[in-house]
């Protein structure tokens, strides 16, 4: 990763119905990987109704909100902060059109595409803009601090330090490996 181009980050949300399905759940993190989008924050938790409304409020007229939020916080979503270069855009390309019958249709082969189940139930979310990322994270990650992160995770992407995923967590950390102790960075 030697390019300039400065690393963005993106909020995305595998949603309920997929945490529930190993098998979808799997090809999501492998597209998400494939990709090249690096995983800097993971969590699996329950959405509470006060976050979902909180999360969704732009949608709070909308005649899917109810079902929305309902359906948001009915069981686990891992959610993720993801970075890359255009990660915004790039995440939502992966994802595909939100509405599955679309998808399904002009996009096959998009995460909507293959694992939206409907208007609600598809698969996963992904930030519209790098200031609703900023929004989103701050409701779901409390403590995390974007500004800190660019400060030391992207200035060490910089110097062309690797990032390892971690299986487990599914998290990329820095690999230690990549380290030269002597001169910083392989
Ligand atoms: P998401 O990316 O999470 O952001 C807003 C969500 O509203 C969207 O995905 C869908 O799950 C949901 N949504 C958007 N349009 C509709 C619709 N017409 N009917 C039901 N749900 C919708």
């Amino acid at each position: 990763m030697s390019s300039k181009i400065p690393l963005e980050l993106t909020l995305a949300i595998l949603k309920p119905h997929v945490v529930k399905n190993p098998i979808v759940l799997q090809k999501i993190y492998e597209m998400i990987t494939e990709n090249g989008l690096k995983v800097v924050r993971s969590q699996r938790k329950i959405i509470t109704l006060p976050e979902a409304d909180l999360f969704y409020q732009e949608h709070r007229q909308k005649f899917f909100y109810n079902r929305l939020v309902t359906f948001m916080s009915s069981g686990p979503s891992d959610i993720l902060i993801l970075a890359g270069e255009n990660a915004v855009l790039k995440w939502r390309e992966i994802m595909g059109p939100t509405k599955v019958f679309q998808a399904q249709y002009s996009a096959p082969d998009t995460i909507r595409g293959k694992f939206g189940l409907s208007d609600t139930r598809n698969a996963t979310h992904g930030s519209d803009s790098t200031e609703s990322a900023e929004r989103e994270m701050q409701i779901l990650f409390k403590d995390f601090d974007s500004k800190k992160w660019r400060e030391t995770d992207r200035s060490l992407r910089d110097l062309g330090q690797k990032m390892k995923l971690d299986a487990e967590s599914f998290k990329n950390n820095i690999d230690e490996s990549s380290v030269d102790r002597e001169q910083n960075v392989k």
